[in-house]
């Protein structure tokens, strides 16, 4: 039986050569790799500074402590998003605002975002979710016209643009993650972009232990022997040069990699047009699609508050038959604002977030990977009109 993940990596010989160089060097810690990588990501952006991190959730902290959020400070955050555009609002003493979701879109409702603006509220994360843009033309006119600031949760975002402009050089600054469900990956591995000079040079400070210089520049100077300053209360949240040098390598095939996503990505949408159950992710006009995960709606029937349950169930039996049948399929991501741990701090109910709710709960990513072939794409695709009936 065929067996189609729901991702794959891309590595070749050229991410093992990459690797091995920090090991034959013996500089494996963030070094010259990283500074590499820092500088591709930023010149594909377009971003005037990249700070690389451990992880995408380790470089939001980073943003929101250059920013300095601190405790009684209200962050506004979608509902539905992976849990740790909530959690760095948490580790800083701030509260998370949930806002609901657009469903065409799965991002940011903004008109819901501006009614959560209190005297409290000092900025704004719009997920770039599943590699589309969160609509970024609202989101920065809702700031500008409340004086908050905006990061952009650009997880996913790899490859999104808006009128040509990539994800993560619209807000004051950009997260991305290298978790090997992205476009590229590093293992783990996270990015900042940003084009202030402030957040750029604490970040870079922040991510290491709060120090005045980094470890590289200190071994490379005629003082490597003294210890650098530490002004500041600092994390170790550095990328090694294991994980620059996979990334640069990455960079290498980056134009080749999200072309191939969206050639899977387009003939999903041409062969599942005809499932009138099934909503397939939409671009709105000017929008480019970096497909991070091709995120379907199960949708036999109009959904609401009362019907979603068993909705749920049918989407459920749905994915446990292609899993029989070798699909690997997934939920698009949680309703992260109705997780154990926010739902009894905030007291949150899915009626508060009727979108994120029903987004959670009828979600379907199939598989999307560079590599795919057509068959493997046809596969999915029949596997799913077959596995339908089950679902009835
Ligand atoms: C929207 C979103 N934000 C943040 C993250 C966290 O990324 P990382 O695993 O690199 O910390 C993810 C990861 O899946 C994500 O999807």
């Amino acid at each position: 039986m065929m067996r189609i993940p729901i991702t794959k990596p891309v590595f070749g010989p050229e991410e093992m050569a990459a690797v091995q160089a920090p090991l034959e060097s013996g500089w494996v810690v963030q070094g010259p790799r990283v500074a590499e990588f820092e500088r591709k990501f930023g010149a594909f952006a377009g971003a005037p500074a990249a700070v690389a991190a451990s992880s995408c959730t380790t470089a939001l902290h980073l943003a929101l402590c250059a920013l300095g959020v601190k405790p009684g400070d209200e962050v506004i955050v979608p509902a539905f998003t992976w849990i740790s555009t909530a959690n760095v609002v948490e580790y800083l003493g701030a509260t998370p605002v949930f806002c609901d979701v657009d469903l065409a879109t799965y991002n940011m409702d903004v008109d819901h975002a501006a009614s959560l603006v209190t005297a409290a509220t000092v900025g704004i994360v719009p997920v770039h979710l599943f590699g589309l843009c969160a609509a970024m033309d609202d989101v920065l006119a809702l700031a500008r016209r409340r004086g908050l600031w905006v990061v952009e949760d650009a997880a996913c975002g790899f490859g999104a643009r808006i009128r040509g402009q990539h994800a993560g050089t619209f807000g004051d600054a950009g997260c991305f993650s290298f978790h090997p469900r992205k476009a590229i990956t590093t293992g783990e591995g996270g990015m900042l972009t940003t084009a202030r000079d402030d957040v750029a040079a604490l970040a870079r400070s922040l991510r290491d232990h709060g120090a005045c210089r980094s470890d590289f520049d200190r071994h490379q100077s005629s003082n490597a022997f003294l210890l650098a300053g530490y002004p500041r209360l600092g994390f170790n949240y550095r990328m090694t040069d294991l994980q620059g040098a996979l990334g640069c390598a990455q960079m290498d095939r980056a134009e080749w990699i999200l072309a191939n996503r969206r050639r899977v990505a387009s003939r999903y949408d041409t062969d599942l047009a005809a499932l009138d159950w099934l909503e397939r992710p939409r671009v709105p006009a000017g929008f480019d699609h970096g497909y991070q995960a091709y995120v379907c709606l199960f949708r036999p029937e109009t959904p609401a508050i009362d019907n979603v349950p068993a909705l749920h169930a049918r989407r459920t039996a749905l994915m446990a038959s292609l899993e029989q049948a070798g699909i690997a399929t997934r939920p698009g991501t949680h309703a992260a604002a109705l997780t154990e741990y926010y739902a009894r701090k905030y007291s949150l109910t899915p009626a508060q977030f009727p979108r994120a709710w029903t987004a959670e709960q009828l979600t379907l990513t199939l598989p999307l990977y560079p590599q795919q072939t057509d068959d493997e794409i046809g596969a999915v695709c029949s596997a799913l009109q077959s596995a339908i009936a089950l679902a009835h």
